[in-house]
């Protein structure tokens, strides 16, 4: 099958690198605004790249991976329409672009499939948690797209009502516990800690509770409670937690993202 990846920006080419490096019976090829962007893109990936988006008149595409922003979406639809790409399978990652608008954008491109979907940014080490939903019956394609998805991380089929809690768990909570990371590394770079230890150390011990946390038994509020002793430097710091408002304030953050999601 011939796969064109359309936008290759920070999503887009994280998930390029993991399925080139995987893939072994398609033919990849990348078009990007930005041509130095794609020449680059290309030779690290060992993929082919298009100069124009009209080259597509004269290579028969199975699979669309549509990576640009929403606000690059009308356009790039239209003009795609207008080569038409019946029988193909557009992949979206497109956030909050419904499969309806989707097909609404093509008349004259008959017989599309799509599978919607949105990664995170953990595909850029194969760790990606992608949910996704299907429109279509053209299993041989919807196949190949979904082998897509699996390179770079697990996926969830979910239905689109869905969208926006999950796209809040999975697609845009990366960003927020990296803000979460930050203010670790903050503390040990004021306290002059070196930088790569401390990355090591804030790791290690994110992890560690985390796998402490998920394989316990105990409310979460438990384990808050026996770490957090009476009197103790512990609850010193979870007290400012507190009077700050951490667990309201992050509540807001994620019920932001999912209104917008
Ligand atoms: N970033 C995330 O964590 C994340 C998570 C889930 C879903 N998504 C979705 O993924 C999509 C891309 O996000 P991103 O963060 O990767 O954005 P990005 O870094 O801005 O990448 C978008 C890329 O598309 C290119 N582009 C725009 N219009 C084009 C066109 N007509 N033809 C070819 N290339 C075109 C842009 O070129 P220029 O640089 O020239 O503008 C840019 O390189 C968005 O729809 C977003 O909702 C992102």
């Amino acid at each position: 099958m011939k796969i064109l990846f359309i936008g290759t920006g920070h999503m887009g080419s994280a998930i390029l690198e993991q399925y080139a490096n995987k893939n072994k019976d398609n033919e990849i090829f990348i078009l990007n605004r930005n041509l130095e962007n794609s020449k680059l893109l290309a030779e690290k990936n060992n993929v082919r790249y298009l100069t124009d988006l009209t080259e597509i008149k004269n290579i028969k595409f199975d699979i669309f991976i549509i990576g640009v922003r929403p606000i690059d979406c009308a356009k790039l639809f239209e003009s795609l329409d207008e080569i038409d790409i019946s029988n193909s399978l557009i992949i979206s990652m497109v956030n909050a672009l419904s499969i309806e608008s989707i097909l609404n954008s093509f008349k004259n491109s008959l017989n599309l499939s799509v599978i919607r979907m949105i990664p995170n940014m953990n595909a850029i080490i194969g760790k990606s948690l992608t949910s996704y939903t299907t429109f279509g019956d053209n299993k041989t394609l919807l196949n190949c797209g979904l082998e897509i998805l699996k390179s770079f991380g697990k996926v969830f089929e979910i239905t689109e009502d869905k969208y926006p809690s999950f796209v809040t768990l999975t697609g845009t909570s990366p960003a927020y516990i990296f803000e979460f990371l930050k203010a670790f590394e903050q503390f040990g770079l004021e306290n002059n800690y070196d930088h790569k230890f401390l990355k090591e150390l804030i790791a290690e011990q994110i992890i560690s509770t985390v796998e402490n946390w998920k394989n316990n038994d105990k409310e979460t509020e438990m384990l808050i409670k026996e770490i957090c002793v009476p009197n103790g430097s512990t609850i010193a710091g979870y007290n400012v937690l507190l009077k700050e408002k951490f667990l309201e304030t992050v509540m807001k953050c994620l019920n932001a993202s999912k209104e917008k999601c």
